[in-house]
This record gives structure tokens, sequence and C-alpha cells, in this order.
């Protein structure tokens, strides 16, 4: 019997005889005990196999896994359901919230009517927000076991804490610092669930190039044909500078952020913006497109509000029936809207964790997060992203986006913090980066119409998003031709005028 299997012995672990008799692989032994630590109490050959197993498992090379993709069979809601979802999200956010220094040994909120100006701190779902007529900020803060005022006064010395509160909205969860007085409680800190700090930058080994893609709409009749066909080229390396050509010779992933195709009777009299009517025609069209992309390239793609399939989030990949041809093709992954997956995991590196979201609740909170909306709303994909990131929730108020709730998971929650975090939906292109996450939103390549500029939107079409996975410095390539880049200019010059 080795030392390894006598030191664990004498530690109290259960051993089986038959182990005790035979050579045992003495370095597996150790990381088994390395792993399981002080739960490990029993060994057997059993679980040095299954160990084995997974191990080999874990070190195979995989380019693309995925993480967390939605495909549940549909079933009748009930409110239950809801009642579910939102005590599950409660359960998750405060266990993130409990983890903050600020919040150890937090109060119930049943427990503080017998508290009278004492220092608490509490963590809540806002069930209302209301200002009183000197601009103090009332919620509604509730927990399983009760409701609580909480008061944020409006002051010069309390300005950050404030303008923190202003942007507060429904349903989120949130921890607070401050002191009692009658029924309420006055806030001196309000604390999100937030991604750590020190999470690290990863790079990876190689000179690897990650493309993202969003909203391509293929089948609708403003579908930037001539500019994609540019992207296509490039891909292939037909065209472009040196560098330009050998950048396209290390692309890797690409992924699309969803809204594929431009779909059917998304809005009404759609049809007069359809160059193909038919929603498996357009998917076919996609195929044809997406074929062209070389075929070593691992491709992930999402869904968005104008594919097929139900429109509520969490989004089921397309449905095949309509979108076979996507299907079939190999080095295509299919994924739900929201969803997980992780690229270029080898047996010494844990490769990237993306996050992909079309983006259903970007709209809603670019028009009512007040500091958002006066720097520039929709245009400030960055701060939207860095926003839900800090909730930890892609749509914590209830109604920002369409959602059908699954009893079992909240696959809203942002519950593993993703190296990258990529949307679609607003038609622009950005990126930045918040606390060693690459938060990209894709571009997309639809033709910028004059009802948008109306509406004051002013998308950034024909953009491709490259991120260089040595370094996780981005690009973004422009593939409007120069009249179009004028015709832009022209267009955000109307749309400022508007504003
Ligand atoms: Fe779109």
């Amino acid at each position: 019997m080795g030392s390894t299997l006598n030191s664990l012995i004498e530690k109290g672990v259960l051993v089986s005889p038959e182990l005790i008799e035979k050579e045992v692989d003495e370095e597996l032994v150790k990381e088994i005990t390395e792993f399981f630590g002080d739960s490990l109490d029993y060994l057997d050959e059993e679980i040095i196999n299954n160990f084995k197993k997974q191990k080999q498992e874990n070190e195979k090379e995989s380019p693309v896994t995925i993480i967390q993709t939605y495909n549940n069979p549909p079933k009748k809601r009930t409110y239950q359901d809801f009642v579910k979802v939102f005590n599950n999200r409660y359960d998750n956010i405060a266990s993130i919230l409990r983890t903050r220094r600020e919040l150890e040994g937090t109060t119930t909120i049943s427990r503080l009517k017998d508290m009278q100006n004492e220092r608490v701190s509490i963590i809540g779902m806002i069930q209302d927000k209301n200002y009183t007529k000197n601009q103090a900020i009332i919620l509604k803060l509730e927990d399983p076991t009760g409701i609580t005022t909480v008061i944020i006064r409006k002051d010069d010395n309390n300005k950050e804490l404030y303008e923190t509160a202003n942007d507060l909205v429904l349903d989120e969860i949130i921890g607070v610092t401050g002191r009692t007085a009658k029924d309420a409680v006055f806030a001196d800190k309000i604390i999100f669930p937030e991604i750590p700090l020190n999470k690290e930058l990863k790079k990876g080994r190689e000179e690897e190039y990650l493309v993202c893609l969003g909203d391509t709409h293929f089948g609708s009749n403003v579908f930037m044909e001539k500019e994609f066909k540019k992207f296509i080229d490039w891909i292939n390396g037909r065209v472009g500078s040196e560098e330009q050509k050998n950048i396209a010779k290390k692309v890797k992933y690409l992924v699309l952020t969803g809204d594929i195709v431009e779909g059917v009777g998304v809005y009404p009299s759609q049809e007069e913006d359809l160059e193909i009517k038919d929603i498996t025609e357009q998917y076919e069209e996609a195929a044809r497109w997406i074929k062209q992309i070389p075929s070593h390239i691992h491709i992930i793609i999402t869904t968005g509000n104008h594919d097929a399939g139900r429109l509520s989030e969490p989004q089921e990949p397309p449905p095949i029936e309509f979108s076979k041809s996507l299907w079939e093709i190999p080095n295509v992954t299919m994924i739900s809207n929201p969803g997980y997956v992780n690229i270029g995991k080898t047996k010494d590196f844990p490769g990237f964790d993306l996050l992909l979201y079309h983006g259903g609740s970007l709209i809603y909170y670019a028009d009512n997060i007040p500091s958002i909306r006066s720097l520039g709303g929709q245009k400030r994909s960055d701060l939207i992203m860095k926003f839900l990131l800090q909730r930890r929730h892609l749509a914590p108020t209830h109604g920002s986006t369409l959602y059908l709730p699954d009893a079992e998971k909240d696959y809203l929650l942002i519950d593993l913090v993703p190296d990258f975090f990529i949307t679609g939906h607003i038609h622009r292109s950005s990126v930045s980066e918040y606390r060693g996450v690459s938060m990209i939103n894709a571009s997309c390549w639809t033709e910028t119409t004059d009802d948008q500029v109306k509406r004051g939107l002013e998308p950034l079409p024909a953009r491709v998003t490259l991120i260089n996975l040595k370094t996780r410095q981005p690009k973004i390539m422009n593939y409007l031709g120069k009249e179009a880049k004028e015709k832009e200019k022209e267009k955000a010059k109307q749309a400022k005028q508007l504003d």
C-alpha cells in the first residue's frame, strides 16, 4: 500500500479493502484528496475510476462547448411558476450579495420593527419607487419576511448615493445599509450584486480571432448584400491589406447574436419590407451565406425577436422545421437566447465563457435609466450592458422584455460571470470592457430606414467586431462603401437636429 493511502487512513478516511491490496496510481489519489478535501470520507475503486474518466473528459480539447441553452418542451405556465421564479431569483442574488463585506450579518425585514435608531443592513427586492416633493426617493423593499420603506434623501452630502438610487429599477434585488427610524431605513449605501472586481482578463495562448456579427436579417429588402459580400470576401482571404488577410486566416470563432432572418409577420404590413416572403426560404438564404464562411471557423448562432419560434425569452433556438438548412451546417452550433458557450478550451487553458443575448431588454433600460438616457440612451449599449452585469440579470425589471419563466431555472440570471458578453438588437456597433468582461454590441446588416431616423435611432450597420483572443484587443471593421459612409454622416446630422 502506498504512502498516500496510508496517510488517508490515518486521517480517518475509510479505504476499501480491495484498494489496499492493489497497486494504485499515487498521483491520482493525491489529486482526488486535494479535490474533495475534508469531504472525502470513503475511497474505493469506483470513485477512482469515475474521477479518472471525468478528468480525461475535462482535458479533451473542445473548441465549442455549450454551457447553457434553453430547450424545454412547451407547457402551460401557472401563477405559481412566476412565484417560484421570483423566489429563486431572490435566493440566487441574495446569496451573491451576502458575500459582500458590508452585508455580513444582514437583518431580515420582519425584525426591523423592533429596532430603533440602529445601524442595519438588509437585502430586498424593490417593489415600488417614488419621489417626495423634496425629491427624496422612497423605496418599498421586500424580502421573504416582509416589506419596509427605504429613504434616500436628496442633499449635497450624498450626491453619489442619490444618483445610484435614482437609477434603481423595480424588481431588482439590492443590499442597503443605513439607520432605522420609525418604520423606515435611512440608507447610506446601496449595494449591487455586481461582478467581482478582481476577475482576470483571460488571455488565450494563440493569436486567434473571434468575429462578432449581429442582426443579419436575411430576407429583408434592405439587407446590405454588397457589404456582406465584402465581409465574406475578407473572411475567405480574398480582399484586404496583407495584415487584414493575415487576420482572416486566424479567425477561429464567429458568433451571430440573433435576428438571423427578417422573419414574417413580426410587425404590421412587414410583407412590404420582405425580399423573401417565406420563413423557410429566408433561413435557406441565411444558410447559403453562412456556408460561404470557411468551414474551419466555429460558428455559434443565437436567435432574436425576428426569428422563427416563440418570442418570449428564454427563446429556444429557431425550430428545425423552418431552419433545417442552418442546423445541417457542420460547423454551426445553435443555442438559445440567452445562452452560454465556452470556446477554446484546451488541456491547459479553461477557454472563454461567452454569454450571448440578443438584447430584448436593452431598449427598456436605455429609455428608463436616467443616467443612461442623459448620456445617449440606445447609443450607449456599453452603459446598458454594464448596468445588467451589475444587477447579475438580463432583465431585472419584470416587463422590460417579453419573458416566459421556466419554473425550474431563471435563464436570464447572470449566474456565471462571462469573459464576453455579446448582444445585438439595437443595431449599433460597440466594444467596451467592464471588470474583465468584454462587452460587445454587434452591428447589423440592414440599411438605415427613414423610419428609424424619424424615431431618433442611429444604427451603425455593416460593422464586424474582431477580438484577438491572445491580447483581447478589439478591432471594428467597417464595410460601408464611401458613399454609404457619407449618407450615414448626413443621417446622423438629421437625427441630431430632431433631438
Ligand atoms: Fe434586429
